[in-house]
């Protein structure tokens, strides 16, 4: 059976092209069905040049609510398995968050619970550390508190700016994005059993294969 995934962007698309490409070459047994942003975003036209359906819930301010209610209504009228916020820059009302999690996953550029928020890569490289991460997690109604699915180290280098460290940080996301996809739907990772907020979910070794 297909895993249905439905993502949803804001910005470049640069990891959802990375999921698109792995699902061309036969990503086991996933498909994504549609990919929707909250705005106008440049990541849509990766999908709508392999004729995936596409579609935009504008956000206006002050209509956070209804403009998750509508969101809501689109993502679900796709029939998704899996919803992935791939860059979706606001955090999803808690009604959207209980209506699709657990089946509802974050990638964030930094090694949570460190530097959650929308500045994570600036904060890790404010804070003076000498390396951040990339995690992948279950989205709950906080922010970038959920879950933790899996989650590497990106070491920061003395002349890394926000631009060359977020570059790098995305290689990874990309890679844990995909891996974490085709896990749920070869069936290797339930994300129902992914129940603690700080541990990460570890794989058997023979399931890693
Ligand atoms: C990623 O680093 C994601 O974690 C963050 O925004 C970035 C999206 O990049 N929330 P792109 O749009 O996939 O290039």
């Amino acid at each position: 059976m297909t895993l249905r995934v439905v993502v949803l962007i804001s910005g470049t698309g640069s990891n959802l092209e990375a999921l698109l490409g792995a699902c061309d070459v036969g990503l086991h047994g996933a498909d994504v069905v549609a990919v929707g942003a909250d705005r106008e975003a440049a990541g849509l036209e990766f999908a709508r040049r392999r004729g995936i359906e596409t579609f935009v819930e504008q956000y206006e301010v002050g209509e956070r609510a209804a403009w998750s209610r509508r969101l809501a209504a689109e993502v679900a009228s796709h029939r998704p398995d899996l919803v992935v916020l791939s860059g979706l820059m606001r955090v999803l009302p808690a009604q959207f968050v209980a209506e699709f999690s657990p089946m509802l996953i974050n990638t964030h550029p930094a090694y949570l619970p460190e530097f959650p928020g929308a500045h994570g890569v600036a904060d890790a490289l404010a804070a003076g550390v000498s390396q951040t991460g990339a995690t992948i997690h279950i989205v709950d109604p906080g922010v970038d508190s959920g879950p933790i699915i899996d989650q590497v180290r990106i070491p920061i280098h003395s002349d890394d700016d926000v631009a060359t460290l977020h570059e790098r940080i995305k290689v990874a996301e990309r890679r844990l994005l995909i891996t974490t996809v085709s896990n749920i739907a070869a069936g290797r990772l339930d994300l129902h059993a992914v129940s603690s907020p700080t541990t990460p979910f570890k794989y058997t070794a023979e399931e890693n294969e």
